[in-house]
């Protein structure tokens, strides 16, 4: 029982109702957060809800769905739809935007979301997530269009993610910090456990794919040679290194730790400016880390100022403790300027076997 303490709807009535239409934007997180149970009692459920495994359909990214992707996406578009509150939704699995129509009511906002982010990691039980942002939609309440979508992120209103691991989480941020509540789920609540998150601005601990390095450029190439130099390198420190492929996992550990996140653009597909989705995962991702203190770029500009062309677009994400997103962009400018190493290797540093 956590009699006494801050539950979310506690928190979103103290710190969201009162600013402009902040009882709407207060009771669409609540919205969220009735869905993200769904979900979260789904997901727990495992291969005794039936829930686990691939469907025979692919999204518009041609990945093959899993049944939680297409589940989790009909959880959040039913109670978006249901919850008038918000003109439409946009989602990794839907192909186009969705306009809310008759009989339901339209709402102040729009919702942007992956339903099931890490989706590959569903069968072999590791952690998966949710991701939201919430827009405003245009005055007047008409059926929303593209460009209404298509907004920079330093426009969100309210972001987070959800987290179905060992505990369920959810994290949040409407500007005024980033804020965890921890699910009860014997009650059924959401309770305040992780108030103004602060990412340590120094890390020691870095994820990123390195099954892709050959792809890289070369700034990247370079600080992550220093890093795995460690103490004989450059950074006179050792390093760790993680990879969960789902970045809602990534990203909660670097909130509550600290480290470093890249999934920098490469050369592996010319045609994609990076992995990740710029709508649904960046850039409401980087709103949560900024709000916690840290930095998210992609390597030469801040992910929320980038205006957005296309609702899938992909982008390249730098993320996490700042001092260390700091230098990975000093060194993308020192690479676009012609200054720094195009390829650092610890042999060839100063205290390596080949000086040069
Ligand atoms: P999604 O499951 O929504 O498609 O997203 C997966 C993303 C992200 O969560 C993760 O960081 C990354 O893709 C994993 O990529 P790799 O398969 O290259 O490891
Ligand atoms: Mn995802
Ligand atoms: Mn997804």
């Amino acid at each position: 029982m956590h009699l006494g303490r801050k539950t979310l709807s506690k928190y979103l009535i103290e710190n969201v109702s009162g600013t402009k239409d902040g009882a709407d934007l207060a009771a669409l997180l609540v919205d969220v957060a009735a869905a993200v149970k769904a979900i979260s009692a789904l997901s727990a459920k495992g291969a005794l809800g039936g829930a686990t495994g691939s469907m025979d359909t692919t999204n518009v990214q041609g990945e093959t769905q899993k049944k939680l992707d297409v589940l989790s996406n009909t959880a959040f578009v039913n109670t978006f739809e249901m919850g008038g509150l918000v003109a439409g939704v946009a989602s990794e699995e839907m192909d186009d935007p969705f306009p809310v129509k008759e009989p339901h009511t339209r709402g102040p906002f729009l919702a942007i979301f992956d339903p099931l982010d890490g989706s590959s990691n569903i069968d072999g039980n590791v952690s998966v997530g949710s991701i939201f942002s919430i827009l405003r939609a245009a005055e007047g309440g008409g059926e929303p269009q593209m460009e209404d979508y298509l907004k920079p992120g330093t426009q969100q209103v309210a972001a987070g993610y959800a987290l179905y691991g060992p505990a369920t989480l959810l994290v949040i941020t409407v500007g005024k910090g980033t804020h965890g509540f921890t699910l009860d789920h014997e009650v059924g609540n959401f309770i305040l456990t992780h108030p103004d998150i602060q990412i340590p601005a120094d890390t020691n601990e870095y994820a990123i794919n390195t099954s892709n390095e050959r792809f890289w450029e070369p700034p990247v190439t370079r600080y992550i040679n220093e890093c795995k130099a460690g103490k004989t390198g450059p950074r006179e420190r050792d390093f760790n290194m993680r990879w969960i492929a789902s970045m809602v996992a990534e990203v909660h550990r670097i909130l509550i730790r600290g480290g470093i996140f890249l999934y920098p653009r490469d050369t592996k597909d010319p045609s994609r400016a990076g992995r990740l989705r710029l709508m649904y995962e960046a850039n409401p991702m980087s709103m949560v880390v900024e709000q916690a203190g840290g930095l998210s770029s992609t390597g030469r500009e801040r992910i929320m100022e980038v205006v957005p062309t296309q609702i899938h677009q992909r982008i390249a994400v730098i993320l996490g403790s700042r001092n260390e997103v700091a230098r990975v962009m000093q060194y993308h400018q020192e690479h676009d300027a012609g200054k720094g190493e195009p390829f650092s290797s610890p042999l060839f540093s100063d205290r390596g076997l080949f000086r040069a």
